[in-house]
């Protein structure tokens, strides 16, 4: 007997075409169907989160632990390391949880979805890193974890973003009015762009600042692994805004525009607030008006990528940072492994 795999239900949707797919208020294509892609960057990003996957407990902690209980730190210096681990330990869950409490039930397509599932694993894992750090070090959690709430400058950063959360999650929110969708493409931007890719980052500099000086080295190896996810969440972000902007170029309004600009600004002067915070008087070479034209440089560099205008034009005066990125993309950090992690030379480092 010959079974016929051909259905004669016509109530059955048609086949969809991947023309069809959209990133947002998708009505043709449902969430489930991967393939055919349609979004390849989307699948690209996912693919190196995948070969990039590492575990915090797989670099030692030893040195650290060495270094934390001797002499050899100044007071400003574990005030640095102290503010940093109290800002990541909790925006790492802040991220996670917009992610998939905000970002992920709007975005209808699915190998976007696919992207946030792995990206929502990485936040997971720097979560995880920064219990590890804490643990490793002695440190006191009820202080680490309690700086979102009592350290001014943290807090401050933290609410600019947590409001962004509490607009999409709200029961009435939803992405079919422009001004629904205008207010996720606002999420998108205060995560991806603000938090992610300048708030980060003066965070890196800090801590990658110790690692130059032989310091805090498996803290540094940490956080290298986490600026490198980080590039990849920063990268998708952008392609997923400039997407829906393409699909909904009525959205991108020279008000809305003027918005977002006016929201980097805000952002980056509240980053400035923090950094003079985590090092008053500057530490290792490292001071506030370093870091104002660091901030500034790298809230230009967002801009541009999402089609807006650059504020500041200051140059960049950690070119160092581009070094690192590269030294992390070369090297073998689990030298004692068998099996090498594809190396990250498919990843593009912004
Ligand atoms: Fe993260
Ligand atoms: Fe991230």
């Amino acid at each position: 007997m010959s079974i016929s795999f051909e259905t004669t239900n016509t109530s059955a949707p048609r086949r969809f075409d991947a023309s069809d797919k959209r990133l947002i208020n998708c009505n043709q294509v449902d969430v489930n169907q991967l393939m055919p892609l349609k979004y390849n960057w989307a699948w690209e990003h996912y693919q190196n989160g995948c070969a990039n996957h590492w575990m915090p407990t797989e670099v030692p902690m030893t040195k650290d632990i060495e270094t934390w209980r001797s002499d050899r730190l100044t007071d400003a210096e574990r005030r640095v390391v102290m503010r940093n681990l109290g800002f990541f330990s909790t925006a790492e869950s802040l991220v996670g949880n917009n992610l998939v409490l905000a970002i992920f039930k709007h975005v209808t397509n699915a190998e976007c979805r696919q992207y946030l599932l792995r990206q929502a694993f990485e936040e997971a894992v720097h979560s995880h890193t920064f219990l590890y750090i804490v643990d490793s070090l002695g440190l006191d959690e009820g202080e680490v974890f309690n700086m979102y709430h009592e350290v001014p400058s943290i807090a401050q950063k933290d609410a600019f973003e947590t409001e962004l959360t509490a607009e999409v999650m709200s029961p009435e929110f939803s992405t079919e009015t422009d001004e629904g969708a205008q207010a996720f493409l606002k999420n998108l931007i205060g995560y991806y762009l603000i938090m992610e890719g300048v708030f980060f980052y003066t965070g890196f500099v800090m801590m990658l600042s110790f690692h130059r000086r032989n310091l805090m080295t498996g803290v540094g190896e940490q956080f290298q692994y986490i600026l490198r996810d980080e590039t990849t969440h920063l990268n998708f972000g952008i392609d997923l805004i400039n997407g829906i902007k393409s699909e909904n170029p009525h959205l991108w309004t020279p008000e809305f525009q003027q918005a977002m600009v006016d929201r980097v600004k805000q952002a980056v002067e509240l980053e400035l607030a923090y950094a003079g915070d985590c090092l008053p008087g500057g530490i290792m070479g490292l001071n506030e008006d370093l870091f104002r034209d660091y901030v500034q440089h790298i809230a230009d560099r967002r801009l541009e990528r999402i089609g807006l205008p650059m504020q500041y034009g200051s140059a960049n005066p950690f070119p160092w940072m581009s070094e690192t990125m590269d030294l992390a993309k070369e090297k073998n950090f689990f030298e004692t492994r068998v099996t090498e992690y594809q190396s990250a030379g498919s990843l593009s480092w912004d």
